[in-house]
């Protein structure tokens, strides 16, 4: 869950540490209690190492009054910014670590699960450590193998190492060397002109490169100024974006900017898929098995967080439209579980990173079995993209605040064309595919109409109840999920704010017991199949005096008579409400965090990633 960028180039480069700083802070998304660099100073023929608690700001200031005096060339040069597993937010405990002899620097991303046990048995052999981390285990272990050549040592150490790790390394006796390596957590080779990067994702690089080599499980690369060399030939492969798609485009934040390209994700998720004229859909990453996915007899759903959430409502949609029964659990229990498998049955594995731990190793504990794996991934490459079977590409972009936003709606959409998919392979109309398939057509539109004209009023709600310390969501159905995602949107952007999802019917068995003038309930009533029943549920609520905002049908009167307040959304079929109900809730969200003065691109204790479980 942390950010790592190493740098090495055939000449001299003067802004070498600006280039590597500024990659730096493209991944300060993934995880930014405390940074470092260390880098090979040429005309002192050492490395310099310089590290700072809290954000690379602070980091940089540091650095300036280090670095300053003189035009340097940081060449070879590792980068970190952490998000503490093993130790506490310290300068001591930031990345990079060295070993005794202040040789071997080294940057990590992931957990080192028997640093215990290495750390004894290292101290035995008389090496001194300096900090509470997993991580300074692997530079001493790279020490006690260290003859000369740094990427011989890096080999005979790795295998000692339970856990998971990327991780890049320089040495001042072999300097001339930048070593990479990863298992489990992301990194990627970037071939730029005369220089060479690694990165934990593209944004970092996308500057100055689109050529990329993604490192594959227990793979090291050895980069010199002229060349570099892995375990197995892999060809470069071209990233979509441009760094503008990495950067804020005018917004004042990076999660306003992605709900606002909410829209252009169902437009992305579908663009080339949809057969409107079949009422079916066309997914290329799942051509090869499309025959085993009409064998399906049943299909196992797993995912994190906002992840899961999507999946939960794929299930509603598979089971009454693609007619296949469908289980869904998160990951982190998911894979300890034994779910009762046979051969016709999938494993579907939803994930913006594509690099969850807890969800990659159920899609591995599945892959063992022999079950058929299927991802719904936005980031190209990315391990889960890499480990399945087969797959769907969100094609969204990057998402850079932590909050799921846009890759939910787009998880959202993609669930949606599978269902076509399936539906009309096993008892789906042509007719009812049909329809489906024009009301996703007309989803963009309507969710343009929520973010112009219900935008203003949400901002005023959130201005309306900001100060409010406890919120409950209700949905029932295809919402019931919505309800879920919205609670956990306004606990991880608005904290100290709590927030819990809840099913619409469960409120009489036990949360109505909240409900007075001090604790808000947010109903997502749409006028569907559920509605009456959900109508009745916020009367019980109204009765007992609490606030009621309401997510409702455009046009729906009568909900106005009950709730306190109204945001609005257009009538689509009830299977596609979700992807428009929710879009009021992530914006709701948001106001409430800027109110609640957080800084809701990177919330407290969170990170995009979690690469680690
Ligand atoms: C969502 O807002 C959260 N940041 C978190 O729940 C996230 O959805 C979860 O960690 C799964 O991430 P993934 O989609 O990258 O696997
Ligand atoms: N486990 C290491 C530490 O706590 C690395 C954490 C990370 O991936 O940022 O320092």
């Amino acid at each position: 869950m942390c950010g790592i960028v190493g740098y090495i180039a055939r000449k001299q480069n003067p802004n070498s540490l600006k280039l590597g700083i500024e990659a730096l802070k493209r991944l300060e998304y993934r995880g930014y209690d405390s940074a470092g660099f260390a880098f090979w100073d040429e005309s002192k023929k050492d490395i310099f190492c310089q590290k700072a608690a809290g954000r690379i700001t602070a980091l940089e200031e540091k650095a300036n009054i280090a670095v300053n005096a003189v035009a340097l060339s940081a060449n070879p040069l590792i980068l970190h910014t952490r998000w503490a597993t093993h130790g506490g937010v310290s300068e001591s405990n930031a990345h990079p670590h060295c070993d005794c002899q202040n040789n071997i620097y080294l940057v990590h991303n992931g957990i080192v699960e028997n640093y215990k046990e290495l750390k004894e048995v290292l101290q035995g052999e008389g090496h001194q450590f300096r900090s509470e981390t997993d991580t300074e285990v692997i530079a001493h272990l790279v020490e006690k193998f260290f003859q000369g050549n740094l990427e011989e040592a890096v080999r005979k150490a790795l295998p000692l190492i339970k856990g998971s790790y990327g991780i890049a390394v320089i040495a001042k006796n072999d300097p001339q060397k930048l070593v990479a390596a990863r298992l489990s957590s992301p990194l990627l080779l970037g071939l730029g002109e005369n220089e060479y990067f690694v990165a934990s994702d593209p944004s970092a690089i996308i500057a100055h490169t689109n050529k990329v080599i993604y490192l594959d499980d227990n793979e090291i690369v050895t980069i010199t100024p002229d060349n570099f060399s892995i375990l197995k030939e892999k060809k470069p492969e071209e990233i979509e974006w441009k760094l503008e798609d990495a950067q804020k485009g005018g917004y004042p934040h990076f999660m306003l900017k992605e709900i606002m390209e909410e829209p252009e994700a169902i437009e992305n998720s579908m663009k080339g898929r949809l057969l409107t004229e079949d009422g079916t859909a066309r997914l290329g990453g799942l051509q090869d098995i499309v025959t085993r996915l009409r064998r399906a007899k049943r299909m196992l759903f797993t995912a994190c967080g906002t992840a899961f959430y999507a999946s939960l409502v794929g299930r509603y949609m598979f089971e009454e439209y693609a007619g296949i029964p469908v289980e869904a659990d998160v990951a982190s229990e998911f894979r300890y579980r034994k779910p009762i498998i046979d051969e016709n049955t999938v494993l579907l594995c939803v994930s913006q990173s594509g690099e969850t731990a807890d969800t990659l190793a159920a899609l591995k504990e599945m892959k063992m079995k022999g079950v058929l794996t299927v991802g719904v991934v936005n980031v190209v490459g990315s391990t889960i993209a890499r480990e399945t079977d087969a797959g769907v590409y969100n094609h969204i972009g990057p998402e850079m605040g932590v909050a799921s936003t846009k890759a939910f709606i787009s998880q959202l959409t993609v669930m949606a064309l599978l269902t076509l998919l399936l539906g009309r392979q096993r008892n789906l109309s042509l007719v009812k595919g049909q329809r489906i398939a024009q009301d996703l057509q007309a989803l963009p539109e309507k969710a343009r109409i929520i973010l112009t004209q219900e935008a203003k009023k949400i901002k005023e709600i959130a201005e309306k109840y900001y100060q409010y310390n406890n919120f409950i969501y209700l949905g029932r159905k295809y919402n019931y999920p919505i309800a879920l995602e919205g609670a956990l949107k306004l606990k991880e952007i608005a904290y100290p704010i709590h927030a819990e999802g809840y099913a619409s019917g469960e409120m009489k068995h036990g949360p109505i017991a909240l409900a007075d003038q001090n604790f808000p309930f947010v109903f997502i009533a749409p006028q569907d199949s559920v509605y009456e029943k959900v109508v009745s549920n916020m009367e019980e609520v109204k009765a007992r005096r609490a606030p009621i905002i309401a997510i409702a049908t455009e046009g729906d009167e009568r909900i106005k008579t009950i709730a306190d307040d109204v945001i609005y959304i257009p009538k689509t079929s009830e299977m596609l409400t979700p992807i428009l109900s929710v879009m009021p809730l992530h914006l709701f969200a948001y106001h409430m965090g800027v109110l609640r003065g957080n800084d809701v691109d990177k919330p407290r204790n969170l990170a995009k990633s979690v690469t680690v479980e």
